[in-house]
């Protein structure tokens, strides 16, 4: 470990779940410092987005963490500072601004976190630190499904589920920049930002059927599910695909359909992160916190998430004020 500038505290606070719940369940503890593997470096977290995973998570609803793992700090996405480097870990000087989306288990919403340098990003270079960290886990994930697994090429038309949230803005902002027709499913409230965000036609879902309007799709991008997902194979064209971030499709009705279909995991990966945020830094892609919390107010943070329909991000701020 190097000689560092940054004093640390004896003790950080983390907001845990010690059992499933809502909320109420949240509790904030005093944690020590947490201790540096190989590969990692230590940020002092500035600010941390809410993501529908972490409210999940609280209920006992995410299939990968049970009772086992409890008791458990919540929060994927961060925005802060370099105050530590593990002895092997080459460059992130102390003092460098970045975010990251994390794994499992190493949990952002609390004082200081250890983040694998793999999955850091320099934090961009205009925009404030609660922009920073709106962008990792909901960014990577769009970029992931279009790219990574949906293949989506210059000129295919792609049709986005659940377009105004969190991952759906930066969905409808990375296929538009690919130069693809962009259609998109969502209440017709929003209908202005995504056509400005780059949707060519946006269908509201609460009183129009998608198969009536659309169809000959190359890429539907899931992040509905359900009766949604299903109803989706009336609209993809052979040698098409869906791909969704929620419930696995039916690989009997891909066969029918000579479609392939897939659900997916969004990673952590720094390098790709780094390409967005460059894109932000160009002016290529916009971002919006739609409110900010103090981090003593988290079980306000997870209420609004918990009543749905954010068409944007919630962030956590350690210094909000
Ligand atoms: N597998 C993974 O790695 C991964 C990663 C990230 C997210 N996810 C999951 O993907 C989903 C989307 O994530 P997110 O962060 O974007 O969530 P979000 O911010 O809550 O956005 C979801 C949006 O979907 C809209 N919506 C609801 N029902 C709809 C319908 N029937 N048709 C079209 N739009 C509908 C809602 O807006 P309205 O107000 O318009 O209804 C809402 O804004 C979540 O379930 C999340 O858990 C999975």
């Amino acid at each position: 470990m190097e000689q560092a500038a940054h004093a640390l505290p004896e003790s950080i606070r983390a907001w845990r779940v010690t059992q499933f719940g809502d909320a109420d369940a949240l509790r904030c503890v005093t944690l020590p410092v947490p201790e540096l593997r190989n590969g990692e470096v230590l940020v002092e977290v500035q600010a941390a987005a809410l993501n529908p995973v972490d409210l999940k998570t609280l209920q006992g609803r995410y299939p990968l963490i049970s009772d086992n793992d409890l008791p458990y700090t919540l929060g994927r996405d961060v925005a802060g500072v370099v105050v530590r480097r593990a002895g092997d870990v080459e460059g992130w000087a102390e003092g460098t601004r970045v975010c990251a989306f994390v794994g499992q288990g190493q949990g952002t919403f609390a004082d200081y976190v250890a983040v694998p340098a793999s999955a850091l990003a320099d934090a961009p270079r205009h925009g404030a630190i609660d922009t920073a960290a709106a962008i990792p886990l909901a960014a990577l994930t769009a970029w992931q499904g279009l790219f990574d697994h949906g293949k989506l090429q210059r000129g295919e038309r792609v049709l986005i589920h659940g377009a105004s949230g969190g991952v759906g803005r930066f969905a409808v902002q990375f296929a538009r920049h690919c130069g693809a027709h962009v259609i998109v499913t969502a209440s017709a409230q929003t209908r202005d930002a995504l056509n400005a965000l780059g949707a060519a036609e946006v269908i509201d879902y609460q009183s129009e059927r998608f198969e009536e309007s659309t169809g000959d799709i190359d890429l539907v991008f899931d992040l509905v599910g359900g009766a949604t997902q299903a109803r989706s194979w009336n609209v993809v064209k052979r040698g098409g695909a869906i791909v969704s971030t929620l419930g696995e499709p039916s690989q009997v009705e891909a066969a029918r359909h000579g479609a392939r279909a897939t659900r997916y995991t969004a990673s952590p990966n720094g390098k790709e992160l780094a390409h967005i945020v460059k894109l932000f830094d160009d002016g290529l892609l916009k971002v919006e916190v739609v409110e900010r919390f103090d981090f003593d107010a988290m079980k306000d943070a997870f209420e609004r998430l918990g009543r749905a329909h954010v068409h944007g991000k919630l962030v956590v701020m350690r210094d909000a004020a």
